[in-house]
Parts: C-alpha cells; structure tokens; sequence
C-alpha cells in the first residue's frame, strides 16, 4: 500500500481540518440495523445466518421486507467512517451523502466478507489450500476483489489466515489450515490477488487479514475460547501467515475475540502495537471484530464500555467494528485526559491512507453500466471456479480402482447433500444465488453420465431403505455423498464429535450391504474422524464445499475428465480425542509407538488417519534418489519422480525439513517448499527445490530468530508421512 506525496499531503490536510468528533467519526464501523419485527443488526443477522439460526431464504425475505436504518444522518455528520453492505444501489446513495452532505466530503469505506468468493463462489479456503498453488490461491482472490468492487465493495474481511490445527474448531474451513509455511504462501497470493492489481480502481480492493492472533489454537477447539501459548510458539506457528501478508502490503488487519495469554486481542497492545505496528512496521489500520470491544468487558479485563475504548485505542485498536463504543467515549475520554488525543490521529491517519489508496476520493462510485453488468456472471470467472473446484478434489481411497467411473456404468446418486444448491457453497459465503450453484446431481446430469438420484438420508435426514432397495437396482454404482451440511462448519459451528453426523454410518452399512461398489464422496468443511468409513470403505473422495461448480467439478473428477489432484491441507484424525492432531508437532522424548510407555492413546494409537499433504491420483508416482547439496546460502535438494501408472498424472513434490537439536524442541517436521509436477505415463523428471538457509531457524521466546548449526533431515515425498531422508549437517 504506497501513497504519493501528493496523496499523504491530501491526509495531513484534511487531518488538520477535522475536529475531535469528526476524527473518531472516521474510526466508527457500522452496520446498517434492522428496524421493525425483527430488531438485530445487520451484522447479526449475517452470522445468523452463517450459523445456520435462520435458512439463506429468510434471510432474502427478511431483507427485502425489513426497514433499515442506514445511519444517514450519522453519515452526513461525519459520524460514521466505513459501512457494511453488499448492494452497489445502496452503495452509491450512502457514499452520495458522505462525500457531498458531509462538512469535509470523506469518502465511506464500504465492507463485506467475502471469504471465498462474492457471488462466484469458489472452493472454501481449506479445500482452495489443499490445491498447492499461489497463483491459483491469487487469480481466485483478483477475481473476489474485482466482483466486490463492482458491488461497491472496496474492503473485504479477507484472507482469513489463522492456522488452524484442531479440526473440532468449526472455523478450521475459513482458512488455509494447519501449516505456517503453506497458510503463509496462501496469504501472500491472497493478498497479491485482493489488492496487487492496481492498474484501475475497478480491479482492486482493500484486504482485511484476520483474525489476529493465535485464535485458531482456541483452547479444545471450542469457537471463542481462550488461548495460551510460549511465546516461541506464537512466533512460529501463528505469527508467520500474517507477517508474509504484511510483508506483502496487507492494507488492514482485524484483531481476533480471543485473549491470548490473558489479554483479548482486541486491546492486546503486544501483539498491536508492539509486533503489528512497531515491529513489522504495519501501515494500514486495525479493526475490532465484531462487537468485539465490548465484550472486553465481558472478558473481565475492562470494568465498563469507556475504559474498553480506551484501551482499546491505547493498544492500536484503529476502528470499532458495531458497538459505537468509540464514537459514545473518546471525545470524553480525550478531554479528561484519560486517553492522549495522539492516538486519535494516529489511528485517523492510517484510515485515510486506505481510502486515499483505495481511490475513494476521486472516484468514490460503482458506474451504473457496471451494477447493469452485474446480472451475468462472466463466463471467464465460472471457467475458474470450476477449475479451483477440481483442483482442490482429493483422492482419499480408490482401493479397487473403482474410479474413473466407466462412463457405460448407470450411477445411482445417494444422499441429500447432493441436490442441496446451498450445501455447495461453504461457510461465510453471503452474496451467492441459488440459481448459480451446481449441486452433485445436477453436475452428473450435465455430463451426460447415465444417472438416477435416490436421497436415502444425510447429515439431518434419517436413512431411508426403500430408497436404498431402489438405488442398488438401478445403478452398477453407487455414488454416496455423505458429510456435514454447511451450517455445521464456521463460526461458531464447533463439535466435539467429529465423526460422521447422524445416520450416515448407518445409511453407508446399508448401501454396502446391497454388494454393489460404493464411491463415497465427502462434503465437510473440516477433517473428519473417519476411521470405520476408510476401513470399510473402498472409495472415498474428499469434496468439501467448493462453490457454485462444485457439481460440474465432482462430476469431471469421477468420469475422468478431469485428474484429482488436491492434497489435504489438515490431518485426519482416527477419533475425535485425538484433536489437536497436526503433522508439525514438537518431538517428545517418548515418540508415540507400538510400545505401551509411549505418547500414544490406548484406544486410538498415535497415528493419524490421513496426514497432511496426502491425496492420490488416477495414477502413482514413486520418489527415488533423494540428493541434498550445501551451495552456501541454500541447500540444493533434488529427487527423482516417475509416473509409475498408466495415466498421466499431477503430483505436488513437497520438501519438509526437521532441525534434529535445537536450543527449543523442534518439530518432528516443517514444510518448507513444494512443487506441483504433471508427468504422462511412465514419464520421469528430476525435480529440484530451493532451501534457503536464511529459512531453517526458529523463533525463541524473546521474538528473536535464530539460525543455530548442526545436523538437519531433509525430507521429499508426496505427503507428510511418507518421505525420502537425507541428514546433512549445515553451518549458517
Ligand atoms: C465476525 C467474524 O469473526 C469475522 O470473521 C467477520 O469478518 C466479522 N464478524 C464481520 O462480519
């Protein structure tokens, strides 16, 4: 985010212009209230909706029955500095009152969550991850930014980077999941893609990178809940997506709910100022989430609404997302010298900087030629939604070779998440149309495939065995889509059994007992513990939710059109108990084994089901030859790859490093590079990948990072588990 001179002159000017009133105005985030029957915010009712109190479709009555209050009289006084909403119409009347009504003219900033897409709704960041490729993670994100802004949209709560390592969190689907050099390269290209192209004010949008910090680690996995960590962990683990998003311009960041060794983030001034703002040099604003300043109070850290204000400003907290908290105080708080009216222009400062960068004030408009043009979607962003889609399929089991499905097979399609337009779409996804989303069903008829659908039963459907009778006479397959509907994953969405909901087990025995082959296709939004299901089952192919093409995408995968080439980007869990469960975990001085005196549980061993980095494909790869060399200021690490199968094939080649004896615990093993490679059969390739020295230390817990000597293991192979090894001991 760079400014002209010319431009940081307009900021100081106008900064000198406004009052008191006028600045704390700007740092005042609304939303606009629903007025009448149904007396919440507007802001509420989206999370409402997103965990699943209300259906999407009274959402839709609600909003276009209800009165709203639009704060336009705030607006005009210079009391409001950014406004949540997804409708240009509404856009351009707000910004017409801001920027023409009020005293100095300052432009509103309009913002949304637009997570994994606006109306092209694209795969969920967790599956999207799973696709091992920046530029795929960067045109995904360009295309958000240029659909929201035509919206009128010009920030969007996005990239959600919090590494997530414990798969009972319902959020672990908002984001790129549990590893800090894979969510790192996702927030860097998310960031590249939301606001890289500044070539027009059409193509780009202000980022909001959330939430910070460590609110992934909340404690058991529950939505909200406290987190405590070293501080060496902090850095290592939590830290490192949002420093490479600062790194590469990030504009604005939202501060997490949770406290973090005892103090909420939202007024934590050593993660705010001292890391965020002082150490990295951050030049964007900070956020509060959600009413989250308020419920500083409620943490017990603040006795009452004004003191949380001050702290929270005190801290670096730049913008008070809905609670008005800031706008009811400052002022006071200012003039009875409780609060050093510096903050105030600091915070004021980097608010202006945004929407001068954004280009708000020359052009602070959505053209009506572009909200006309907003009825289609263009063909070129559904092409990419379908290929995010495919790309982030993972071939969990194909034991029989049962898939690709021979195209002469009639296929008996089991399930209800499989005709469900709204299951396709993901958590925190606000601006999509149903009309848009190609479910299972409908993505198998579009392909041609001789196919039949028969419900059967779902996650909230109890199994049904006539249906079950109907299907196995029909099909020479059966294609089974079992998992979570959308409303139990996301915010506020955790579960403390992971396993597959309701009578789906049940409905899968059945299904298996009629002899015919079952292809188990999963949608979810988190791993699931599924050890019964990949012990009985042949075929299992994880789907999660992945947009308006999910069903074309499905359907390419299964015939064969298209190759599956997606890796887990979370560990699979065996059982629930086992969570947290994460590839990168520290050595103990008992590694779990067969013997009893181990770290292992009694009743689920010390193995994961599918570790991180694992899918298959339609053909196999083998690795050999693994070579590390020392070239001074990297380690030159090459392999030998050969597309053993009969098919052509993509594998992603990923590099994992282990310090063997650190002055902390190191784990038992950090990714440190990949590379996606697509061989035809029986095609070989030497693949060669870069491990800058710079890029093997660690943090201590004083922040400091240190490279310390001695004797590595470097690791190649096509996941996390199953890997080549070379040591070779390395001086910095
Ligand atoms: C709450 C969520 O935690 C956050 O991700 C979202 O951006 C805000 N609300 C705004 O809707």
């Amino acid at each position: 985010m760079q400014l002209t001179k010319a431009q940081r002159e307009r900021v100081e000017s106008l900064l000198s212009q406004m009052t008191l009133e006028e600045k704390i105005g700007q740092m005042n985030l609304e939303s606009p209230s629903i007025v009448g029957g149904f007396d919440v915010s507007f802001e509420e009712l989206i999370e409402m909706v997103n965990d699943g109190r209300i259906p999407q479709e009274e959402f839709v009555k609600i909003m276009s029955t209800a009165t709203r209050d639009f704060h336009e009289d705030d607006i005009r006084a210079g009391r409001v500095g950014a406004m949540m909403g997804d409708d240009p119409v509404k856009a351009n009347e707000l910004q017409k009152i801001a920027v023409e009504e009020s005293r100095l003219g300052i432009p509103l900033m309009m913002g949304f969550d637009v997570i994994h897409g606006f109306r092209t709704v694209y795969p969920i960041a967790i599956a999207e991850a799973g696709s091992f490729e920046p530029d795929l993670f960067r045109r995904t994100a360009s295309m958000a930014a240029k659909e929201s802004r035509a919206h009128g949209v010009c920030w969007n709560f996005a990239p959600m980077v919090d590494v997530a390592r414990d798969a009972r969190w319902g959020r672990v689907s908002e984001g790129p999941g549990e590893d800090p050099y894979l969510a790192s390269c996702f927030a860097r290209a998310k960031i590249d893609g939301l606001q890289g192209d500044t070539s027009s004010k059409e193509n780009y949008v202000a980022a909001c990178l959330k939430h910070y910090v460590a609110y992934g680690a909340c404690e058991s996995g529950r939505d909200y809940n406290t987190t405590s960590m070293a501080n060496s962990l902090l850095y290592n683990a939590y830290l490192p997506p949002f420093k490479a998003a600062v790194e590469e311009g990030a504009a604005t960041v939202m501060a997490s709910f949770n406290d973090l060794n005892g103090v909420p983030c939202t007024l934590n001034r050593f993660t705010l100022r001292e890391i965020l703002k002082q150490c990295w040099r951050f030049p964007g604003f900070v956020v509060s989430d959600a009413n989250a300043i308020r419920e500083c109070v409620v943490h017990g850290i603040a006795g009452d609404e004004p003191t949380a204000g001050v702290m929270a400003a005190q801290a670096g907290m730049d913008m008070d997302m809905g609670t008005e908290i800031y706008l009811n105080n400052l002022k006071q708080a200012v003039e009875d010298g409780r609060l050093d009216g510096a903050y105030i222009d600091e915070a004021v400062r980097r608010i202006l900087s945004v929407k001068m960068w954004l280009g708000l004030f020359d052009n602070p408009y959505v053209p009506q030629t572009q909200i006309a043009a907003n009825e289609v979607i263009p063909q070129s962003n559904l092409a990419l939604a379908l290929e995010a889609a495919e790309k982030s399929i993972v071939l969990l089991k194909n034991d029989d070779r049962v898939l690709p499905l021979d195209r002469s097979k009639k296929i008996s399609l089991v399930g209800t998440l499989a005709n469900k337009p709204e299951e396709v779409i993901g958590a925190w996804a606000m601006s999509w149309k149903p009309s848009d989303c190609v479910t299972i069903l409908q993505g198998l008829k579009n392909s041609g495939a001789a196919v039949e659908y028969f419900p059967c039963g779902g996650p909230d459907a109890p199994v049904n065995e006539e249906e079950i009778a109907a299907a196995a006479a029909y099909g020479d397959v059966i294609v089974a889509v079992v998992g979570e509907t959308v409303s139990m994953t996301g915010e506020a969405s955790s579960k403390a059994d992971i396993s597959m909901p309701g009578e789906q087990r049940e409905m899968l025995k059945k299904l298996l007992a009629t002899g015919k082959p079952v292809v188990a296709l999963l949608m979810n939004g988190r791993p699931m513990a599924l050890d019964w299901e990949a012990e009985h089952l042949g075929t299992m192919v994880e789907c999660w939710h992945l947009g308006i093409q999910m069903g074309n995408a499905v359907a390419r995968v299964l015939l064969g059109d298209a190759a599956p080439q997606g890796r887990l980007a979370s560990t699979f869990p065996r059982m629930t108990g086992q969570c947290p469960l994460y590839y990168n975990h520290p050595n103990t001085g008992r590694p779990g084994s067969k013997s009893k005196f181990t770290s292992r549980y009694l009743d689920a061993g010390f193995t994961e089901l599918f570790p991180f980095g694992y899918g298959l494909s339609y053909t196999q790869f083998r690795y050999d030859g693994l070579c590390v060399a020392d070239k001074g200021d990297y380690l030159a690490v090459s392999v030998g790859l050969t597309n053993t199968g009969e098919r052509a094939g993509t594998e992603t080649v990923q590099l994992y490093m282990q310090d063997v004896v650190g002055s902390i615990v190191r784990p038992v093993k950090e990714l440190k590079g990949f590379e996606k490679v697509t061989l035809k059969a029986g095609e070989s390739r030497e693949v060669s990948l870069r491990l800058n020295k710079a890029d093997m230390g660690f943090y201590n817990d004083r922040g400091e990072y240190l490279l310390e000597d001695g004797t590595f293991r470097i690791y190649a192979g096509g996941n996390s588990r199953d890997c080549l090894m070379q040591e070779i001991t390395v001086n910095f």
